[in-house]
């Protein structure tokens, strides 16, 4: 990219204290082609203020409303060239649409929208802006995903038959959104999480690796949600079946009462020659096993990996890469999108970037888990 200038990032979110703001702005900024100029980063105006000093940003700059920074950033000779959205859920369609009518493509974060009805009303205002929109679902951008992605689509492990997801946290196994911990609140919290708790925090996540990684769909499941933890309003613990649309079974399993677990993501597929186990905590390895031969480790930056592995792989072999990196991945990806866009108009999201399309389809997800779980049956997708 000779020539090309930093693209320039506002952020809606990530204020002081917040989780994925911070590692959002570390993530666009690692690859040199993006920078954080301007932020309306929090509901307060002086904790935006407070943040845009954090971060080192022109404090004109720093915005005591999304709002306000839209207008203001039309009127500047310099505006940034895209809004990164990483609020609670019930914000994402709000800010959304009103970044795509002032002209502004988005990179938001997961789940796209509070409910399955606004993320389709999104989906067609993406549709009619013809703008870019990137959505974070973080695990897509790690180098041994894309590897397992390339071995489903090249056939390596044969027909798919079988597939285990599971996403286990144990951060949420007490009550601690009464004693006001930030995270906990919002997400515990109908108004601001949307209908799912932990199913649309990290059971869409788990959903999205699935359909992301075998490049199937799922076409119908049973779903039971629970709050384990009785005065809690949403869900907290959940397990799935799915039925994918090659007929093969699936299930998944997300849980934030699940004790003593961390980040506990890791998905497995079965297929006729072989299968393959991912785990988000050791993210470096791929382990492959073959019906007849000998168990493979696979590792991050191996010479020997796909194409689609190796474009994304920074690091020599042995120096680990992760969270950082992956996010990196996609805002890098994002960049050549918005690159592309400014040069021609035409947004083209690449088939390993997650878009509207993975966003609709995690919110359809999300919804059609909660309406399987009332019915205690098994509902279409
Ligand atoms: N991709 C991932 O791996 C990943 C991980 C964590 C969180 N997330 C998603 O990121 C989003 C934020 O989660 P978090 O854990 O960082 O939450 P958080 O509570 O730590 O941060 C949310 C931030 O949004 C700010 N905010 C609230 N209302 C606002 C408003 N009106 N205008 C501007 N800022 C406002 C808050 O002040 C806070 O700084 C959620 O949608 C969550 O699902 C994604």
């Amino acid at each position: 990219m000779a020539g090309q200038r930093k693209l320039r990032m506002g952020m809606v979110g990530g204020g002081p204290g917040a989780f994925i703001g911070p590692v959002h702005r570390i993530a666009a900024e690692l690859d040199g082609k993006i920078e954080l100029v301007a932020g309306a980063f929090s509901q307060s105006a002086e904790r935006s203020r407070l943040a845009g000093e954090l971060y080192k940003i022109d404090p004109d700059r720093a915005y005591a409303d999304f709002k306000s920074m839209l207008v203001a950033e039309r009127r500047r000779p310099d505006p940034i060239d895209f809004v990164a959205i990483v609020t609670p859920n019930h914000l994402h369609l709000p800010v959304a649409l009103a970044s795509l009518a002032a002209g502004f493509p988005v990179m938001s974060d997961k789940p796209a929208t509070a409910t399955y009805e606004e993320s389709v009303e999104l989906e067609n205002a993406v549709a009619k802006s013809g703008l870019p929109y990137g959505l974070t679902h973080t695990y897509a951008g790690y180098a041994l995903v894309r590897e397992a992605r390339a071995m489903c689509a090249n056939g390596q492990l044969g027909k798919i038959r079988k597939i285990a997801v599971e996403y286990l946290q144990g951060w949420l196994t007490n009550p601690i959104e009464a004693s006001g911990q930030k995270q906990a609140a919002w997400r515990s919290d109908p108004a601001q999480s949307g209908l799912g708790g932990c199913i649309g925090d990290i059971g869409v996540h788990a959903f999205h690796l699935t359909e992301y990684v075998t490049g199937l769909k799922v076409v119908g499941l049973n779903a039971s949600l629970l709050s384990v933890v009785k005065e809690r309003k949403l869900d907290d613990d959940c397990t799935a079946l799915l039925r994918m649309d090659n007929d093969a079974q699936g299930v998944l399993m997300s849980s934030q009462i699940a004790a003593g677990e961390g980040n506990g993501l890791r998905l497995r597929v079965y297929g006729e020659k072989g299968s393959l186990d991912w785990r988000q905590e050791d993210p470096n390895r791929l382990r492959v096993k073959w019906l007849d031969g000998p168990e493979e480790i696979r590792h991050a930056a191996g010479g020997y990996l796909s194409e689609d592995a190796r474009a994304v792989t920074r690091l020599p072999g042995g120096h680990p890469e992760g969270y950082l990196e992956a996010f990196a991945v996609l805002y890098r990806e994002f960049a050549d999108v918005l690159i592309e866009w400014q040069q021609s108009r035409k947004s083209k999201i690449p088939p390993t970037l997650p878009g509207i399309e993975a966003g609709v389809r995690g919110m359809r997800f999300i919804d059609r888990a909660i309406e399987s779980s009332k019915l205690e049956s098994w509902v279409e997708f």
